[in-house]
């Protein structure tokens, strides 16, 4: 079995790379460490003596951090004592992934699909960052939401638990996917102030929808079949009040196996290429700046981009 003591980072990533490599998905590989609540307080790669033995410590969070960066899930440890345990990996299995599951365009993201199964909201780093968005817009001064790419709805539902006067607002959400409109629809059939529809975000103008305090979209305007740069300029023109707030959410992060794995993908490269994200994310800031809005970023999985207007706020 593999004993980790004083071999940095690096060996030891170089070490698991190798051995993982030759696994199948789903199988798991285990190797003994430290017990990261052997000491306290201490930053990784301090020297822990133990039983005459020097180690490198480490916490949880770089074990985590590993895991995902060899493309695997962390297992729950096994504690062999008070001072050692036994870390497992269990290597992903990269075609269940919704990235992979393409079926009509439309319903990519339907109900029935890989992405249905996501709940975002149970991600703790997505809703802290979106939670801290609607906080930063003044969620609860925005009358007219509108939600584009709006899905199931897990965007409305957390503004249904976080809005002070959910009651007041008028919620407006559409999505080209007709079986995610219809569970959104299921979902909120109690909620008459939210309303759903199934439309096509390229005819936005001729949906005659009126204009918005607060827009929202996550994930959705770099879509392939969106003219992003156009798109985004349209919206602020023909859909958002002069006085309104935009909440854009980036997507830096890829759902593999169950897992929400950290960095943006691109086409052709085989790692985390954030290029696309910065270019796009700083086109709407610069953009929104213009059109006097003052612009926050912030988000780590998901990148979010709020603006306020500066002429009214
Ligand atoms: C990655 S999902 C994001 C959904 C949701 N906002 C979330 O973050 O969970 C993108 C959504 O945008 C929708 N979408 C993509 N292009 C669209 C278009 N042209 N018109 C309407 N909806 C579109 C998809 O159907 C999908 O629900």
């Amino acid at each position: 079995m593999l004993n980790f003591t004083h071999q940095t980072m690096a060996q030891i990533t170089k070490i698991l790379q190798n051995s993982i490599s030759v696994l199948q998905p789903k199988e798991t590989i285990e190797f003994k460490i430290l017990n990261p609540d052997a000491a306290s307080s201490f930053y990784n790669g301090n020297i822990v003596t133990c039983n005459g033995i020097k180690y490198i410590y480490r916490g949880y969070k770089s074990w985590v951090d590993l895991a995902h960066i060899l493309q695997c899930r962390m297992l729950t440890p096994k504690i062999l004592d008070e001072n050692y345990i036994l870390m497992r990996y269990e290597k992903l299995n990269q075609d269940n992934s919704f990235h992979k599951n393409i079926t009509d365009k439309e319903e990519k993201y339907g109900k029935d699909s890989i992405f249905g199964q996501i709940h975002k909201n149970e991600e703790a780093s997505f809703l802290y960052s979106y939670i801290q968005a609607l906080q930063n817009v003044h969620v609860n001064k925005r009358v007219r939401i509108l939600n584009l790419g709006v899905n199931s709805g897990d965007e409305f539902e957390a503004i249904k638990a976080y809005a002070e006067n959910f009651n007041d607002l008028e919620l407006v959400g559409i999505d080209y996917c007709e079986s995610a409109i219809i569970a959104a629809k299921e979902k909120f059939k109690n909620t008459p102030n939210i309303s759903l529809h199934v439309a096509d975000i390229n005819e936005l103008n001729s949906l005659n929808l009126g204009k918005f305090d607060l827009i929202i979209s996550i994930g959705t305007l770099q879509s392939s079949n969106l003219e992003y740069n156009k798109l985004l300029m349209s919206i602020v023109q023909n859909q958002l009040k002069k006085e309104g707030a935009m909440i854009l959410g980036f997507p830096n992060c890829r759902w593999i196996d169950g897992e929400m794995i950290y960095g943006a993908r691109v086409k052709n490269y085989a790692f985390s290429e954030m290029g696309l994200l910065y270019k796009d994310v700083i086109f709407a800031k610069k953009y929104l700046q213009q059109k006097k809005f003052r612009v926050t970023i912030t988000g780590k999985d998901y990148i979010f981009l709020t603006a306020t207007s500066i002429r009214k706020d």
